[in-house]
């Protein structure tokens, strides 16, 4: 027997539509269980909640400027952490040139998230071609490797000893945000016959529990002619991402949910328009972010409710930190110059505490607390 306490009740002067109609120059901010998911309470505030002089330990935000990291090598093995726990694994993955062996996780799902650059991706389900704004899963098992076109930036977001899903649409219907049937494949075309002509001493570098073993062949291990089966390396782009949105309410940012790991969840933000009902709020609003570790990673446009952030970057907003807009994006809190935003990003949130990397740690930015003040 488990029934959440769930009574709503509306108290002194209120909203009682969450994020629309506020009573006139207040705040409104969040606390919620589960996400954005289960019991909520909105609170009418006459400060702004990220108002703070002073903010000073361990809660506070992170903002780390992964442009600024030592340059990668092809395997993507040594790839720079970033955050982890036990569920996730994120890191930051610079490929200047091609890889001269093959990878094989044995520790969970892979999913890529191409920043910069183009590749062609070999496999053993064929060959696929890879570029900027590429969502690519590899799952656990995959050997693989990359020829590179233009030097990779990618995200690899590993969900450790677990897999990836898609979400529940619920009420949106199973082909909401992107259809399944928009997810590509790789081909056993005439670029995966031909990289088997290339057929001398192969190595396969395989990670498990976090340490590397190297398997060498004396031939090219990426051999098969076939294969079937309802699993397989899967490939959307976020141009290919239809975002939902509703002119009279803001959405919160589960809605934009595309992949589910274990006990974390992959979002992508990409341009939408503006709510137009002069009542609803047009920013996200403020929130705790009770019940999970919020990172977003910031791919390309304009990032419209952070100051200061740019293509590159990476923010961790630990639970139970209070965000919401930056001052400037406050300011259209309820009018919007434009009509859309021009913002693409990746969210993942974690429902336990992320750990800091000692790479992410070299290229943080100390001064992102203090960016909310104005
Ligand atoms: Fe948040």
């Amino acid at each position: 027997m488990n029934r959440r306490i769930s009574l709503p009740r509306v108290e002194g002067t209120a909203s009682r539509q969450a994020h629309a109609d506020l009573p006139a120059g207040t705040y409104e901010r969040e606390i919620s269980k589960e996400g954005f998911f289960g019991p909520a309470a909105l609170f009418h505030h006459k400060h702004p909640p990220t108002g703070w002089v002073a903010f000073e330990g361990p809660l506070r935000p992170h903002a780390f400027d992964l442009t600024r990291l030592a340059p990668g090598t092809a395997s993507p093995w040594q790839a720079a952490e970033i955050l982890h726990n036990a569920n996730v694994r994120v890191r930051f993955w610079q490929a200047p040139e091609s890889m001269d062996h093959l990878v094989r996780n044995a520790d969970g799902d892979d999913l890529l998230f191409i920043h910069r650059g183009r590749a062609q991706l070999y496999c053993d389900y064929g060959h696929l071609s890879i570029e900027a704004g590429d969502y690519v899963m590899i799952p656990r098992g995959t050997m693989w490797r990359v020829e590179v076109n233009e030097p990779l930036a990618a995200l690899m977001i590993e969900a450790v000893n677990a897999g990836y899903s898609l979400p529940e649409k619920g009420l949106l219907g199973p082909h909401a945000l992107f259809d399944p049937a928009m997810l590509d494949t790789p081909r056993m075309d005439e670029r995966f016959v031909a990289q088997q002509a290339d057929d001398a001493r192969w190595q396969v570098r395989v990670k498990r529990r976090g340490a590397v073993s190297t398997v060498t062949y004396p031939f090219n291990p990426l051999d098969a002619i076939g294969w079937h089966g309802d699993l397989a390396v899967v490939r959307i782009n976020v141009r290919h991402i239809r975002p939902v949105a509703s002119h009279r309410y803001h959405l919160p940012p589960s809605a934009h949910t595309t992949f589910v790991g274990q006990r974390f969840v992959v979002c992508t933000f990409v341009p939408r328009p503006f709510e137009t009902d002069p009542g609803a709020l047009k920013v996200p609003f403020f929130h705790n972010n009770d019940d999970y570790d919020e990172v977003i990673f910031y791919h390309a446009g304009d990032f419209f409710s952070r100051d200061n952030i740019h293509p590159g970057m990476m923010t961790l907003h630990p639970c139970g930190f209070t965000h919401g807009p930056h001052p400037k994006a406050l300011q259209n809190m309820l009018r919007q110059t434009k009509s859309a935003t021009d913002e693409y990003a990746v969210m993942i949130d974690t429902r336990d505490a992320l750990e800091i990397a000692d790479a992410a740690r070299g290229v943080e930015w100390m001064g992102y607390v203090d960016s909310w003040k104005g």
